[in-house]
């Protein structure tokens, strides 16, 4: 099994060169599966998966659709579970050139890439009323704000990540 795994990919390396969705890259299946199925009741769609890391599977290589160039989710407060409603998120490119996006019901925005391609490091600040939230380091190159953080409810709260992205610290 794991002597194969080098081949495999070398095979899809090559495949990729003549047709890039030829080939399934069984380590981005592996942190697909990683994320487990849809919560009950909940339908793919702007509110399922709170927390989660949207762009691994929105991130052009399946199964989400379509693909996101940024998304992720706001909680209230650190290390808690509720969602953060309305807040604008703003986010300025290396370019300059900024977009403004407001979280809906479970605190989850997104970008498709096809409305908004900016070119990275980004900026992003978290904006609701008078209370504001900035991320003072940048991000360097994926847009899936769940890749770093990760909520504590939510499968997150370990030395990898950090906590959930939250705009109050109480
Ligand atoms: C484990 C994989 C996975 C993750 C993680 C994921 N999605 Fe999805 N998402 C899907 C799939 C699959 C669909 C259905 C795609 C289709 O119908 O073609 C979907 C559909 C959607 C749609 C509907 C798109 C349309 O057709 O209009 C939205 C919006 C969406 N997801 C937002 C998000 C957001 C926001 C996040 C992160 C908080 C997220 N998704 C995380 C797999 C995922
Ligand atoms: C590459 C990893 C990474 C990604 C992706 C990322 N962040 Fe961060 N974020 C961090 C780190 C590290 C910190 C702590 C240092 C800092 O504030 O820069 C942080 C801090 C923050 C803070 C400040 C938290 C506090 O304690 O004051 C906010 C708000 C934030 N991020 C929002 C976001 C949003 C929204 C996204 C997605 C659009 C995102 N981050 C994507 C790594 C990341």
């Amino acid at each position: 099994m794991r002597r194969s795994t080098p081949k495999l990919a070398l095979a899809c390396a090559l495949a990729s060169a003549v047709a890039a969705a030829s080939c399934i890259d069984p380590v981005h299946a592996d942190a697909v599966a990683a994320l487990g199925p849809e919560a009950a009741g909940v339908r793919e769609g702007p509110t399922h998966r709170p927390g989660q890391p949207c762009t691994v599977c929105h991130g052009g290589s399946g199964p989400g659709s379509p693909e996101f160039s940024v998304a992720g989710t706001v909680f209230l407060t650190r290390g808690a579970d509720d969602p953060a409603v309305g807040v604008d998120v703003v986010l300025i490119a290396a370019d300059g050139s900024t977009r403004t996006e407001r979280t809906n019901a479970v605190g989850n925005f997104y970008i498709t890439r096809r409305e908004w391609d900016p070119p990275f490091p980004l900026r992003v600040e978290l904006q609701q009323g008078g209370t504001s939230k900035k991320m003072e380091t940048r991000i360097g190159g994926d847009g899936g704000c769940g890749v770093c953080h990760r909520s504590q409810a939510r499968g997150g709260g370990d030395s990898r990540h950090m906590p959930g992205v939250f705009l109050r610290d109480k």
